[in-house]
């Protein structure tokens, strides 16, 4: 594909709310419903969701809008805006890292969203209401192969709306989707914190012990800073690409950061004082959206129906950020090889199902070929992923744009306070602590 055909691709854009509403889209999603309250869980309660608040202050934000300005002023695939403005082919073979971190989230991802499809269905069915052992039923269900077939149908719905391009796919489906997925997690929220014995699980979300913090807690902290945000996977930069000259990206940043916390922190409200009214351990690990809500839904009046729209609606959250991940490395293949949208997406999407297949089986406590290292691959490849490549590739990003790149100061657009404040963040804080994160976890620095 020539540039011109590039820029012609480009210029499908985003409206000034529907890229905000797409932005959100993509970083709420399981990472706020499914990942964060389990997380939550097994690395520390209360004084997880600080360190977790730190991360997104202090690192996610800044580097948030770095990737921003670095997708709008290179408008092309995070690879394609790196080597245009670093100057050389070496920076795009940089911004190959953000490239394959999507993908393999991609692959696993699209095998929970595939799980929120099940349950949805489930709910709507009355299975879930009937009180079975919600623990066994998760267990024999994601050890089948029927995952498998959820996650085929969520790839191919995902490859079905970016196949339509920016503004009638990306963008109308969010428009659509975010602010009904609020509206219901704020009734779920009031439910479950008015059920009795809430305050247990209320004080174990909100009061920090920090005895309870892991060597690992800070690490996954960050790792989860940047999946919520959908850092450090090209994902920002990807769609920065498609924003329009006049939008302020200082805003958008704010915007996506504090949709987020919202959506998480409401998760947390929803879930926390339900496992404990339920007895369910807040350490059980990936299951326990899965294992507590419907519990939680079977106290209700309507559970099946409010359940079965809950985890339709998580679905439709997921799809909305799987499509931006699906995104990331289908622009860079139409960019790469000169592949029409449609075929670079139908590519991606096939490879991503295939990668996703091995995962899901993994969960199966007799796949014992899928274990390496004590861990199933589904679990390595999301910890290997989030905690080492996100961070990693984030840390360039702040180099990049904070030292390399000189056009970024002009290109985010801050009044000169905040400019400074920025580039301080982005220069010197935001890589300080991802270092220090990196290296404390790899046993190189101890406290
Ligand atoms: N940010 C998304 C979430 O929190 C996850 C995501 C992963 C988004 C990869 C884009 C790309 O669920």
């Amino acid at each position: 594909m020539s540039d011109s055909e590039i820029n012609h691709a480009r210029s499908d854009r985003f409206s000034s709310t529907g890229f905000i509403l797409a932005a959100v889209g993509s970083s709420v999603g399981l990472g706020n419903m499914w990942k964060f309250p389990y997380i939550t869980g097994l690395y520390g309660g209360a004084a997880f969701v600080l360190l977790f608040i730190f991360c997104i202050l202090l690192i996610g934000l800044p580097i948030l809008l770095a990737e921003l300005t670095i997708g709008r002023s290179g408008r092309g695939s995070a690879s394609l805006s790196m080597a245009r403005l670093g100057g050389s082919k070496a920076w795009g073979g940089v911004g190959l890292l953000p490239v394959t971190a999507s993908f393999l989230i991609m692959a696993f991802y699209s095998v929970v969203a595939g799980w929120t499809l099940h349950y949805a269905m489930l709910s709507f069915s009355g299975v879930l209401t009937n009180g079975a052992n919600y623990e066994e039923l998760f267990a024999a269900f994601v050890g089948s192969w029927v995952p498998i077939c959820w996650e085929f149908i969520v790839t191919l719905v995902t490859a079905m709306i970016i196949v339509r391009g920016v503004s009638a796919g990306i963008e109308r489906f969010n428009k659509l989707l975010i602010p009904a997925l609020v509206l219901l997690l704020i009734v779920l929220a009031i439910r479950s914190m008015t059920l009795e014995g809430a305050g247990e699980g209320l004080s174990f979300f909100f009061r920090p012990d920090f005895s309870k913090l892991t060597t690992e807690s800070a690490l996954v902290a960050l790792g989860q800073a940047f999946f919520s945000l959908s850092l450090g996977m090209g994902t920002m930069m990807t769609y920065g690409a498609y924003v329009d000259k006049r939008q302020s990206l200082g805003t958008a940043t704010l915007a996506i950061g504090l949709g987020n916390l919202l959506y998480a922190l409401l998760a947390g409200l929803i879930i926390f004082p339900a496992i404990f009214v339920f007895g369910i351990a807040p350490t059980e690990g990936a299951g326990l959206v899965f294992v507590a809500l419907p519990a939680a839904f079977a106290a209700m009046p309507f559970g099946s129906l409010i359940g079965g729209t809950f985890f339709l609606l998580l679905a439709l959250a997921a799809i909305t950020s799987a499509v931006s991940a699906l995104e990331v490395p289908s622009a860079f293949v139409m960019d790469a090889f000169g592949w029409s949208r449609s075929t670079s997406v139908l590519f991606i999407a096939i490879l991503s199902f295939l990668v996703g297949v091995p995962c899901s089986l993994s969960l199966n406590q007799e796949a014992e070929w899928l274990i390496i290292g004590g861990q199933s691959l589904f679990n390595g490849v999301d910890f290997v992923v989030t905690n080492v490549l996100l961070p990693l590739s984030g840390l360039i990003v702040t180099i990049f744009a904070g030292y390399i790149w000189k056009g970024a100061r002009a290109e985010a657009g801050l009044h000169p306070g905040w400019l400074r404040l920025w580039l301080f963040m982005l220069r010197i804080v935001s890589p300080v602590l991802v270092l220090l994160v990196l290296l404390y976890y790899t046993g190189v620095l101890k406290l």
